[in-house]
């Protein structure tokens, strides 16, 4: 039996809440939000979420890396930076698990360096807190972890496999290290 974290049916609550949350917060904005995926973990739960929130938005991504199997590295590589111009607007980072924060912490960092949003709003399927480095903000928690358990599926990946996977599970060594020869680039 899978040790399942979240299922497709709990998944789908937890966008229809914070849909409805991010729509309260963003409702009074005059310039249209934009909401930015964080890429590539955040992908399902960005696709699930937007389709919850009612108010007009734009859409953006970045991609951030610091993982590298069942391990944060450390250090943060930007390999994709925001493509519009969010001056003046609010600016939504969802992301799929918020756990060291370091990568979380280097983004906040970069776009408030070298952009002039209205506010930053951040919104993560997992917060990890348990395993927190460095403090980091979350306004928008899908679901708080209070075991730190390496997670795969809906986006969560083990070398780049099981994104695919509709709900969110802790995998087994044995599984993991089959996955080893199976993530291996030919
Ligand atoms: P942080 O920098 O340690 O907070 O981790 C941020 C990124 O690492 C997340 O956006 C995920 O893509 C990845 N990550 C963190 N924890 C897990 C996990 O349990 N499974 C898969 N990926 C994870
Ligand atoms: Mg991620």
């Amino acid at each position: 039996m899978k040790e399942i974290v979240l299922s497709q049916q709990e998944i789908s609550a937890i966008c229809k809440r914070l849909g409805k949350e991010i729509t309260q917060a963003l409702a009074s904005d005059k310039e249209a939000p934009v909401l930015c995926c964080v890429m590539n973990g955040a992908v399902n739960f960005m696709v699930d979420l937007m389709r919850e929130i009612d108010v007009p938005v734009l859409f953006d991504y970045v991609q951030v890396s610091s993982w590298e199997g069942t391990s944060s590295t450390g250090e943060v590589k930007f390999i994709k930076d925001l493509s519009l111009d969010i001056t003046g607007r609010t600016l939504v980072i969802v992301e799929d698990i918020v756990d060291t924060g370091l990568s979380m912490h280097a983004l906040l960092e970069h776009i408030n360096k070298t952009r002039k949003p209205k506010r930053i709003l951040v919104a993560t399927l997992f917060d990890k807190a348990v395993a927190r480095k460095v403090p980091v903000q979350v306004d928008f928690v899908g679901m708080r972890l209070t075991e730190n358990k390496f997670l795969v599926g809906y986006g969560l990946d083990y070398k780049g496999l099981l994104r695919n996977v509709p709900y969110v599970y802790v995998p087994t060594e044995e599984e993991i290290a089959s996955f080893d020869e199976l993530a291996k680039m030919k």
